[in-house]
């Protein structure tokens, strides 16, 4: 059986296949002949750019590959996003610039974590007819993006930006306490190794694309 990074290096290389079968094909086209070095230039620009964020991601995942299964992925980026939430409530108002970094890296975090619950996991537990932890915790999401929606509407030096962001963590916080300590275990322990392999394999590979 191959391990997990076999897996994730194969689906790189096939997906890398992909797109080499289909830069082929593009230079098919005839194009008029000033047009080739603009265009030779302007690939070769967009494949350093590509190839560069493509090892971003490839460093951000081998990181998050290393965290372990589905679950254990999913409970780090809680913590790591509890954090900044602790960051955030560590400034006082004249540091509006260092609030509106950190609720950037927030909103990019929260952003990608619900994306690969929403696009793997919670479809999972509906597969598995957990269909309303999967509702519920979806509408939460919902909530945690109005309030990632209201703090960008504040004046980072607000009186009651402290007291929103407050109100914000309790609110992931418990969500989170929700998926590890009930949702995630019981679902976990109905999957076989297979399953929770293939649910990982998901996870890292949706998170990939979001990082
Ligand atoms: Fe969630
Ligand atoms: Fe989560």
């Amino acid at each position: 059986m191959p391990t997990r990074t076999q897996n994730r290096s194969s689906n790189r290389s096939s997906e890398s296949a992909d797109r080499n079968r289909s830069s082929q094909s593009r230079s098919a086209f005839s194009w008029s002949d000033n047009a080739g070095p603009i265009l030779a230039a302007g690939l070769a620009g967009a494949a350093i750019g590509f190839a560069a964020n493509y090892g971003r991601k490839a460093l951000m995942q081998g990181m998050e590959a290393a965290a372990g299964d589905w679950d254990e992925i999913l409970a780090n980026e809680h913590d790591a996003a509890l954090a900044v939430f602790d960051k955030m409530l560590a400034t006082d108002e004249t540091q509006t610039f260092k609030r509106k970094m950190l609720l950037m890296k927030l909103t990019h975090a929260l952003d990608k974590h619900a994306h690969q619950e929403e696009m793997v996991v919670y479809p999972a537990l509906r597969e598995a007819n957990e269909a309303g932890d999967a509702d519920g915790l979806e509408s939460e999401h919902g909530y945690i993006k109005t309030f990632i929606y209201e703090l960008n509407q504040m004046q980072a030096d607000s009186r009651n930006w402290l007291e929103k962001v407050r109100e914000f963590r309790d609110l992931v916080a418990e969500h989170a306490h929700m998926e590890e300590e009930q949702v995630f275990p019981r679902f976990k322990s109905e999957m076989n190794e297979e399953q929770n392999d293939k649910i990982t394999m998901l996870v890292n590979r949706d998170g990939f694309w979001m990082a």
